[in-house]
């Protein structure tokens, strides 16, 4: 199943190490041409020689030793790879990922491949709670790194809790899902909207929304990861731009729907996960507006419904929409698809802890066009984005 696939396997200093030997064991066996770099801390766990006879090739653990039969130069293994994992990544190998440190051999030929990188997190449940590893881990899944959750269940340390490296058999399934996933979708076009939209009232003063456009980079961002020629129009947000993305970025919700529409002929999916402005001022004050005694009244007037346009003139796109309620979650979600003309609507109850605007996770209910329903668990935006893909995929 692998036969042919290069793969480059980062082993870090973590109780888990041993796990990765079964994992290159698997992936030899299937066929794939393994190579090990591990870190310093990652030979107090495991020795070199262990990695060497499973993998078939000289172990890389410092950067200053010429090895003896393979041309490693860090740059060589680096573009060398179709695939690169870390297992287990440990809260260093991904602070170091996400600040740009290149130290040693594993952290400096991560930064030099082009290759997809799929991080497995291992380590103590407060360390992976904790704000750093979480922000980190966001960053990583922004710029396009794979980041596989790790299960929860008695760790090394004594406690219970997320943090455990999955069993090998599930890394590997997900090293091979990767390689079927890379090019499901090429060939295809999805358009996909994200962050909210903002109306001026004045040069300094705007109407806006609290959507950061996580879920929809992290939609375009996988979808790019699949082979689709994705396009990402994006209200304002902090986001980094997505790998393999071509984003165009608006401000207004007349700009996204100008963008939207000049793409929409020849797409094949569009995913509107931004939240658009329903209304703006009638009129935009030149200049700033001042402070007076008494009340300030601002007269708005609807902005076109994007979706509902899309939903009319459709013909063989697959439209998916969102749907971000604080009441009556599903008849409100049921009557936006059918309004709208919708082939699926991403539901979820903002007022929920895990939920909504600026939250890395999110728990949302899928609601199809022919009536069918599916709750998910909350899951962090990443993963959520690659279960939705499926789902469209499916319908496609
Ligand atoms: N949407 C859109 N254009 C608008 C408003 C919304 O394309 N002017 C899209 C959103 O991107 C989302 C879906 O329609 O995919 C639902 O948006 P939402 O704001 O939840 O619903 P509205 O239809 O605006 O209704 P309401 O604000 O009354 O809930």
């Amino acid at each position: 199943m692998l036969s042919g696939k290069r793969i480059v396997v980062g082993v870090t200093g973590g109780i888990a190490a041993y796990k990765a030997v079964d994992v290159v064991s698997r992936l030899r066996k299937l066929g794939a041409e393994v190579r090990v770099i591990m870190t310093q801390s990652a030979t107090e766990f495991v020795t070199p020689l262990t990695f060497r006879e499973l993998s078939g090739n000289p172990v890389v653990s410092d950067m200053w030793t010429e090895p003896k039969t393979w041309n490693v130069e860090h740059i060589a293994i680096a573009t060398w790879a179709d695939l690169f994992l870390i297992v287990p990544a440990t809260a260093n190998i991904i602070g170091k990922i996400a600040s740009g440190i290149a130290d040693d051999m594993l952290s400096t030929t991560v930064m030099a491949t082009k290759a997809q990188v799929l991080l497995f997190p291992a380590m103590n449940s407060n360390m992976y709670n904790n704000p750093i590893v979480t922000d980190n881990l966001a960053k990583l899944s922004a710029l396009s790194y794979h980041i596989l959750e790790p299960a929860a269940g008695m760790l090394a340390c004594g406690v219970e809790g997320v943090g455990r490296l999955p069993e090998p058999e599930k890394i590997v399934a997900k090293v091979i899902d990767l390689f079927t996933a890379s090019s499901c979708l090429t060939g295809k076009k999805i358009v996909v909207t994200a962050a909210g939209t903002r109306e001026p009232i004045d040069p300094v003063r705007y109407i806006g929304n609290r959507s950061s456009g996580k879920m929809g980079y992290a939609i375009a961002s996988a979808a790019a990861a699949r082979g689709a020629n994705v396009v990402l129009v994006s209200g304002p947000s902090g986001l980094p731009e997505p790998q393999g993305v071509c984003l165009k970025k608006v401000v207004t919700a007349e700009e996204m729907r100008q963008a939207v529409l000049a793409e929409y002929k020849d797409a094949d999916v569009v995913i509107k996960a931004a939240a658009v402005a329903d209304y703006r001022p009638c009129t935009v004050s030149g200049d700033k507006i001042k402070k007076t005694e008494g009340t300030l009244t601002l007269v708005l007037e609807k902005t076109v419904d994007i979706l509902a346009e899309l939903g009319q003139q459709k013909n063989k796109q697959i439209l998916v929409g969102f749907a971000a309620e604080t009441q009556d979650l599903l008849a409100y979600a049921e009557e936006k698809l059918r309004k709208k003309n919708l082939d699926m609507i991403i539901a979820n109850d903002v007022t929920l802890p895990g939920a909504g605007f600026d939250t890395d996770t999110n728990i949302v209910r899928i609601l199809y066009r022919d009536g069918r329903q599916e709750e998910l668990p909350q899951m962090r935006k990443e993963s959520l984005a690659g279960v939705l893909l499926d789902k469209i995929m499916e319908l496609m």
